[in-house]
């Protein structure tokens, strides 16, 4: 109910109190039925007297009635930090031709954004990922602040576009750590920042939602996986099936007993399980290798106590593959 009145403004009350109201019903903007958004209940709750009432009622021109709630200031606009020639992206576009890739991305980040950011909510020694790394600005910035400050911030970038990731993102980084010419111009070098990246192409999923091996695994890419989530260093060599042994890194050898049903062939089937005759005829490490054996295989027939005796680690797969 609203007070009826010449004054533009009024107080809205519940009670049908004098003659002096009127009733009003919610009608949306094409004056069909509508409903209020606060139920009476919810009102009754509402502070409706006073200089400041919750709730305002305005006679528009067309002569509707509008109802409207009172916006509180309890808030207030934060100033943005992000003010300045190095914020804007035109400077990251400046950035990457003065690197020898005009034009080669659109809208690239300047690196000031970055850096501010990254100097906000990192320390030194975090790791930060960025999953849509387009120019690289993000990798860039990190270099730049280890350099500024000795911090030794990692990064990990993803970008799903391959001819973005060769030609820009790792084109982009490569240089700025190793040093250019502004703009190709040999008489203005710019030092590199130091530090480095490894480059890695995603394959295809190894895992399904089970945590089982996919069927169209190859022996190669469960090897180089499990190498690497056993040593942390990539496989130094492609593993063609040929021996179970994967490398070794420090006191690790790695071992994998695995043959995918699409690679079984005549010759070529040195089994999932470790037995003791499969462990009998497991290529020795290289000479003066002193450490354990990490066995990956679908299961094994030997006692825990023999494995242990022989430094022998035995793990199954795909249960104990890391990341599985
Ligand atoms: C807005 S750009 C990033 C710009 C970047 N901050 C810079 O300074 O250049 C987004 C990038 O993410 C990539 N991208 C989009 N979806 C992706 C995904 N699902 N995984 C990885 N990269 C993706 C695009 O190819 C594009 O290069």
């Amino acid at each position: 109910m609203i007070g009826r009145s010449d004054f533009k403004q009024h107080r809205v009350s519940l009670e049908r109190s004098s003659p002096d109201q009127i009733e009003i019903f919610p009608l949306d903007g094409e004056s069909n039925d509508d409903c209020w958004r606060w139920s009476q209940d919810l009102i009754r709750q509402k502070d409706l007297s006073g200089n400041a009432p919750d709730l305002i009622a305005r006679k528009v021109r067309s002569g509707k009635w509008n109802v409207c709630q009172r916006a509180r200031k309890t808030t207030k606009k934060a100033k943005t930090i992000f003010k300045g020639p190095e914020y804007i992206n035109q400077t990251g576009t400046n950035q990457l031709t003065s690197m020898g890739l005009r034009g080669a991305f659109d809208f690239p980040k300047p690196i000031g954004l970055l850096s501010t950011i990254l100097e906000l909510v990192t320390v030194p020694g975090d790791l930060i990922l960025d999953s849509f790394a387009g120019s690289g600005t993000t990798g860039h910035a990190v270099l730049e602040l280890n350099k500024q400050d000795g911090g030794n911030r990692r990064f990990l970038l993803v970008e799903m576009e391959e001819p973005i990731a060769t030609g820009v993102t790792a084109a982009r980084l490569q240089r700025v750590i190793t040093g250019y010419n502004k703009g190709g111009a040999p008489d203005k070098p710019v030092r590199g920042l130091g530090g480095g990246f490894r480059f890695c192409r995603l394959g295809t999923a190894l895992f399904d939602e089970f945590g089982d091996i996919c069927t169209d695994v190859t022996c190669a890419d469960l090897a180089a996986h499990i190498f690497f989530a056993e040593t942390g260093m990539p496989i130094p060599a492609r593993a063609t099936g040929a021996t179970p042994l994967l490398g070794t890194h420090r006191d690790r050898a790695v071992y994998l007993l695995f043959t995918p049903e699409q690679e079984e062939r005549p010759g070529n089937t040195p089994g999932t399980v470790l037995t003791p005759d499969a462990l009998a005829t497991l290529p020795a490490p290289p000479e003066g290798f002193t450490g354990t054996k990490v066995i990956y295989a679908g299961g094994t027939a030997i006692p825990a106590d023999r494995l242990r005796s022989q430094n022998i680690i035995f793990k199954q797969i795909p249960y104990q593959i890391e990341g599985a």
